[in-house]
């Protein structure tokens, strides 16, 4: 296990203000400890409370937790309801069929209104579309597309029938969507013609075809085409159709199809420590209850506010926090199609003020950015936008520095609004770790406490109990309702990769280490112990990048790791061995541009390399195993302390040292 150190000492406290403390839902650390207290006295009895109060039930569960299959775990199994109705129908029903369900404003400013009853009549219309293509409970809708109304539209029409969708973020490439497709056997992709950011458009639906032009199993996969630019597009007459057209020659009534509590929701990839992305699959009842329950909680979300999540909706947080959460808890919903500095880096202040957004919860990295940027460009510096309509503040995907944590705080929330640093994963389903805005007191880097309900612990490689102070594994030792279910198709792995044998088999391994405060009890997360990178705040496998870079017809080895960035928290660096000659200065600059095109293109943008290394060789010890300690000290900058005389090749050493 790795030696964790403390990321900062950062003592100062920010109290919650008596104004905040008075509205929020959980106005003390009182009542944050009485809830603790509830779940811990009666574990069944408190989510049992929670889902009959927050989840509209066509037929009531009998059981709550049921463990006899550990760690396949199961909750509220014969209850019976559907996620689309408990984000539509039912506030409707409620009498708010008119409030504003979703504010879309896309990369060139123009602006959707969306009232629960629109998007209701939307999402039922496409809803029969895709029942009058044969897809029903069960089939995989693959959805690869932009952030749009039409994106949450095709989720929630695929929760209204059944079917379970794999959103994929639309940064990923042709070969990483065929894998998916492959892997769920879908029926069905919905795509658009073009993706619009940073005022670049790019073909989706080429990609898509480019995708499915990889299959050879024959897969009967069709596809469902948003509109959203109009650009001239391939089409396969048999194959592809228009989302419009669909839609319109639908009716607006659509009855839900009543599922299971644990029928599969969503399958949503992720990278793990093999080259083989993860189908995290998340169940109906669990996975909406917890969204709903940390947006009242964490966000302490209130009848006018407008949040807004900037997360792509390929991602975890775009699921629980731009979508379904939001939804389910009857919010309005700001989403945007584009990025944080088109025209300019002020656009996330301009829209904060034009929208009167009241939450706002984004990534470190675009805090860092947006310091960045001001710092060159003055004009675009959150003082010149009125920020007035914000609340609260949200961080997520990544350890948030104190000195992000600060600028945030007061440049951006002007030392009026919480900061709620939100420790969780695409496998917790929401929020695990987090601050109570009303009640938590706040330190700087820190995402304070667990959420009532959720046992979370630092313990050693064999699962014992770490004291206060020292640095460790951080696992939950209960089940909670959103955890993942299963991998999908691949139990074995599931069991492997979270509920692993050497801490016994029944505590969830997160894949982080963790350090508790001895004054405070506050967790810190210092970071993954596995072979995850974390770019930006997107989470990827160094193997998968491996992978990738050894396919090249080039390349005859490669070794990826990681060094820290001050915008992006890490930085990719990949040391590469050619099947030829090692190329020095501009070559090595040409064939370095080359390789990371190709891992752009042959896995996702957002995986390629800040800085490829060529050699002759990696070091590696005479069992020919690759030192990537030594790797990253390489990368850092670092001296090397390590004894090296174990090396089959420590001349390697030099020349990666001084690589370009
Ligand atoms: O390492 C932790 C980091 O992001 C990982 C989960 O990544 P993903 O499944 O893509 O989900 C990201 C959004 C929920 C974690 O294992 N992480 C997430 N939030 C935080 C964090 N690290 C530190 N502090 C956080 N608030």
């Amino acid at each position: 296990m790795p030696i964790i150190e403390p990321l900062l000492n950062e003592n100062r406290i920010f109290h919650p203000s008596v104004r905040f403390a008075e509205d929020a839902s959980i106005s003390s650390m009182s009542v944050y400890h009485t809830l603790c207290q509830e779940a811990a006295q009666d574990s069944s009895g408190f989510w049992a409370r929670l889902a009959r109060e927050q989840l509209y039930w066509k037929k009531a569960f009998t059981k709550v937790l049921d463990e006899s299959n550990a760690p396949f775990y199961k909750w509220f199994e014969d209850g019976i309801t559907n996620v689309a109705y408990n984000c539509l129908d039912r506030h409707i029903e409620n009498g708010h069929g008119d409030k504003t369900a979703i504010i879309f404003e896309s990369d060139d400013g123009k602006i959707k209104r969306y009232s629960y009853h629109a998007l209701y009549l939307r999402v039922c219309k496409v809803a029969n579309g895709l029942r009058s293509m044969g897809i029903g409970k069960g089939d995989r809708v693959v959805i690869y597309m932009p952030v749009s109304v039409e994106a949450v539209i095709a989720m929630q029409a695929c929760a209204r029938i059944g079917a379970i969708h794999s959103v994929v973020f639309a940064g990923f490439s042709a070969r990483s969507l065929y894998e998916r497709i492959v892997d769920l056997e879908a029926v069905l992709i919905i795509t658009a013609d073009e993706q619009v950011r940073g005022g670049k458009s790019l073909s989706l639906k080429a990609i898509v075809d480019e995708a499915l032009s990889m299959d050879r199993r024959q897969l009967a996969c069709h596809v469902l085409v948003y509109q959203r630019t109009g650009a001239e597009i391939n089409w396969h007459p048999t194959r592809d159709s228009w989302f419009h057209e669909l839609e319109a020659k639908q009716v607006d009534i659509c009855e839900p199809e009543w599922v299971g509590a644990e029928h599969p929701l969503f399958v949503l990839y992720t990278s793990g420590s093999t080259g083989k992305p993860k189908g995290v699959q998340h169940a109906t009842a669990g996975y909406l209850l917890w969204s709903i329950v940390t947006m009242k909680w964490v966000f302490d979300i209130k009848a006018n506010d407008i949040f807004w999540c900037t997360a792509d909706i390929g991602w975890i947080t775009g699921h629980s926090y731009g979508v379904y959460g939001p939804l389910a808890a009857g919010t309005t919903t700001f989403l945007f199609e584009g990025t944080p500095t088109y025209p300019d880096a002020g656009r996330f202040w301009d829209i904060i003020a034009r929208h009167k957004i009241s939450i706002f919860y984004t990534a470190p990295t675009v805090i860092r950015s947006l310091i960045k940027a001001t710092n060159t460009d003055e004009t675009i510096h959150p003082y010149r936008y009125d920020l007035s309509s914000l609340r609260l503040l949200g961080s997520v995907g990544e350890p948030i520095n104190p000195e992000a944590w600060m600028w945030y705080y007061q440049q951006v929330g002007r030392e009026r609004c919480p900061i709620v640093d939100t420790f969780w994963q695409t496998e917790t389903g929401g929020h695990m770790i987090a601050p109570l805005p009303g009640a938590t007191p706040l330190v700087p880097g820190s995402c304070t406490l667990p959420l009532p309900g959720i046992v979370a612990a630092i313990v050693d490689e064999f699962g014992h109990d770490l004291a206060a102070g020292q640095g460790g594994i951080l696992v939950i030792k209960r089940p909670w309702p959103a955890m993942i279910r299963t991998l999908w198709g691949d139990p074995e792995r599931f069991k492997q990769v979270y509920f692993p044998e050497e801490l016994g088999g029944r505590f969830y391994l997160a894949g982080d280490g963790a350090i508790c405060s001895k004054e405070t009890g506050y967790f810190m997360i210092t970071g993954r112990v596995d072979d995850l990178l974390n770019v930006s705040g997107h989470r990827m496998g160094t193997m998968e990048i491996e992978s990738v870079l050894v396919a090249h017809p080039l390349v005859a080895e490669a070794a990826v790791v990681s060094r820290p960035d001050e915008i992006t928290g890490e930085a990719i660096v990949a040391f590469v061995v050619l099947k030829r000659a090692c190329p020095n200065g501009e070559e090595a600059q040409r064939l370095a541009n080359t390789l990371r095109e190709w891992v752009g293109k042959e896995l996702s943008l957002i995986a390629k390399p800040k800085e490829i290394r060529f050699g002759d060789n990696l070091p590696k010890t005479r069992s020919g195993k690759i030192m990537r300690r030594l790797l990253r000290a390489l990368a850092r900058g670092e001296p090397i302390t390590q004894d090296t005389s174990t090396l089959d090749n420590p001349t390697v050493l030099e020349q990666l040292k001084h690589a370009q």
